[in-house]
């Protein structure tokens, strides 16, 4: 049986963050380790004969303790990436996470994974030894069988959750940026599913935080003295600094022409921060020494870190890691619709504009929560609730679909297709028969002739309206159906939005032009191309029906067969009774067709009110005509429309294959 309860785990390499969540509710909820922030460090400090302490008291520890007192001390942080290529790191993990387990159980904080679905986030790239290694491991370590999601996917559905942007919209290119406390990597994701991803294993926000080390250590010189002496250095650098980072960071992010200063705990502090001399640092960094010693210590083996003097600009860094995944995985940059930012680190300013100007794409596309290193988890958390969710609201509108389209479309395609017929009618009545038949009916009356000359007239006026024919039926309906996309869409997007759906919104209509093939996949096309198709299906359909049952058979002459016919056959009735007195009825009858009448006589038996009873008639016959065909294109028009909200549906089903 599913477990009731879910338990997300984003395991990085320098927090790792836990998230419950209900596995039939989307109520996810942060672990709090108790240590003032979101998640926990990823740091194992091994004690000699002691137990080993995990998380950020291990780091506590181990920078407070006196170096002489720790000598048989271990410290282990940043083995995340290297379970599968180092024994070490395999049991480092397995230790972290296993007393992570201990250590909760004493604070009474329930993480107990034996009564939970245990998923773990993995970097994208990571390959399938690293996931059976972390599966291993969690295994071991008290997780029971755990369910390992990129962790991508996880940031796409907290966004999706928190209706950051559409399903529709995550069937597009997504970028998905983690830029963190150790690492940065990339994503790029279409469809739910990730593409191509790609990252720094060396590029994170400790860097920046010895910036801010060395700009301390500038203004304040004896500082690292007595800072050794302490012990201190390693918990000045990863706190103190880390935090003046932050300071700086949320300020620049407000306002850069901001000059900022922080208190370095009792050893001083940094001044008059600005955003020109930060770039001017970031442009010329090179590890300082306290920060490669404490690299090496820690067994990092970077030769670009910890063995080299040549001046790295960070920024640069960061542009080329994104600008290279993007050359090296062949990424069309109009491809990227959205950008989502995860990791404490990209709330440095400089990420979304490097971002913005990279890709050539608006701020507004770019979307990052107020906590961007808790998304993994959250969204983990409510893969399972989310998936309940969508599988119900999905069958609902299976269920739904037939009534929204027998309430909704069929009358709102009803009142169209009649706005059509009767602008037609007016049309064709007015251009044929009020311009071409009337006036011949009128001449016949005012000057006679005979009934076979009238019949020529007539039928060479509706030969020589049948092309005018064409034009008007096809203006006309081009003219009615413009606007009709936008009406259908918004239809359609209610509809799902009175279920607390959001799909399409003005950002789709205007890219509904921009290519839909993504790694010469065809995407499941958005709502509105859809829609678009739709209505032009409808309105070449409709010319073509209406084109042919008005001009087709009998040409145009059909129309008027009905109605003319009634009124020559009155005519011809007079005329043969007048001719029938003098040549009797048979050869009067003979004679009725082709006799040069006399206008008196044929005004009198030709009234206008028989002119205007076969006008009504053309008309009636019209509507006949047109109702018959535009019957057809409704019901097939509601077949479509259903096809099209159908494919919406399916696209939600995409989450339930992760
Ligand atoms: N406002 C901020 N501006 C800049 N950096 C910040 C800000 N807030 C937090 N950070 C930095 O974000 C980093 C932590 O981010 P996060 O917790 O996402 O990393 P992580 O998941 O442990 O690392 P990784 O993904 O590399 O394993 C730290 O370096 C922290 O200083
Ligand atoms: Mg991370």
């Amino acid at each position: 049986m599913d477990k009731p309860h879910v338990l997300a785990v984003d395991f990085g390499t320098t927090n790792s963050y836990y998230c419950k969540c209900p596995a039939d509710q989307t109520s996810p909820v942060g672990v709090d380790f108790g240590v003032g922030k979101d998640g926990i460090a990823t740091a194992i400090l091994y004690r000699g004969q002691k137990e080993p302490l995990v998380g950020d008291a291990a780091l506590h520890e181990f920078g407070e303790t006196p170096a002489k007192e720790r000598t048989s001390w271990c410290l282990r942080t940043q083995f995340k990436p290297d379970i599968a290529a180092s024994d070490e790191a395999y049991k480092n993990a397995e230790d972290f996470l296993r007393n992570l387990i201990v250590q909760c159980e004493r604070l009474h904080i329930d993480i107990d994974p034996g009564k939970r679905e245990v998923i773990f986030g993995a970097p994208s790239e990571s390959e399938s030894i690293f996931n059976a290694k972390l599966s291993q491991i969690a295994q071991a370590a008290g997780y029971g069988n755990i369910k390992i999601v990129d962790e991508p996917i996880g940031a796409l559905l907290y966004h999706l959750w928190h209706k950051d942007f559409s399903p529709s919209e995550s069937q597009k290119g997504v970028l998905f940026v983690d830029f963190g406390g150790g690492t940065c990597d990339f994503a790029f994701l279409c469809r739910m599913e990730v593409r191509h991803s790609w990252g720094d294993f060396e590029l994170g926000g400790r860097l920046l935080d010895d910036i801010f080390f060395q700009w301390f250590l500038e203004q304040n010189p004896s500082a690292l003295r007595e800072m050794k002496q302490n012990g201190d250095t390693y918990y000045v650098h990863s706190y103190l600094c880390r935090e003046a980072k932050e300071l700086f960071s949320r300020t620049m992010a407000r306002d850069r022409n901001e000059h900022v200063s922080k208190f370095i705990g009792r050893y001083g502090s940094i001044s008059d921060m600005t955003w020109g001399k930060f770039m001017e640092r970031a442009a010329n960094y090179i590890p300082g020494h306290v920060f490669t010693g404490y690299l090496r210590e820690i067994g990092n083996k970077s030769v670009k870190l910890t063995c080299s003097d040549r001046k790295i600009d960070l920024l640069d860094w960061f542009k080329r890691c994104l600008t290279r995944g993007l050359e090296e995985k062949n990424i069309n940059i109009a491809d990227i619709k959205r950008v989502i930012l995860a990791g404490g680190s990209s709330q440095w300013p400089f990420v979304s504009d490097i971002i913005s100007d990279v890709l050539h794409i608006d701020q507004s596309a770019i979307t990052r929560s107020d906590r961007p290193y808790v998304v993994i988890s959250e969204g983990l958390s409510i893969l399972p609730a989310l998936k309940q969710k969508l599988r119900k609201t999905r069958q609902v509108l299976k269920d739904d679909l037939p009534i929204f389209c027998e309430k909704n479309i069929r009358p709102w395609i009803k009142e169209k297709t009649g706005a059509i017929a009767s602008a037609l009618i007016g049309d064709i009545t007015s251009n044929l028969f009020d311009a071409g038949i009337k006036p011949v009916l009128t001449e016949f009356r005012k000057s006679g002739g005979s009934v076979a000359s009238l019949r020529n007239h007539i039928s060479s006026e509706a030969k020589v309206f049948e092309p005018e024919m064409r034009t008007i039926v096809e203006e006309r309906i081009n003219v009615l159906t413009a606007g009709l996309s936008d009406q259908l869409t918004r239809l359609v997007v209610e509809w799902f939005a009175s279920y607390g759906l959001s799909i399409g919104d003005d950002r789709v209509y205007r890219e509904a032009t921009v290519s839909m093939e993504i790694d010469g996949k065809i995407l499941v096309p958005d709502l509105y191309t859809g829609i678009l198709e739709l209505i032009g299906w409808f309105t070449a359909g409709t010319i073509t029906s209406i084109v042919a049952g008005l001009c087709g058979g009998g040409g145009v002459a059909f129309i008027l067969s009905g109605p003319i016919g009634w009124i020559i056959g009155a005519i011809l009735a007079a005329l043969v009774s007048v001719l029938s007195l003098p040549y009797g009825v048979k050869r009067a009858k003979e004679m009725a067709e082709t006799w040069n009448a006399p206008a008196w006589l044929i005004k009198r038996n030709l009234t206008e009110s028989k002119i205007t009873k076969a006008r009504n008639k053309v008309q009636a016959h019209l509507k006949t005509i047109l109702s018959e065909k535009l019957e057809k294109i409704e019901s097939d028009f509601e077949d479509r429309v259903r096809e099209v909200v159908e494919t919406q549906i399916e696209a939600l089903s995409e989450i339930e294959t992760l």
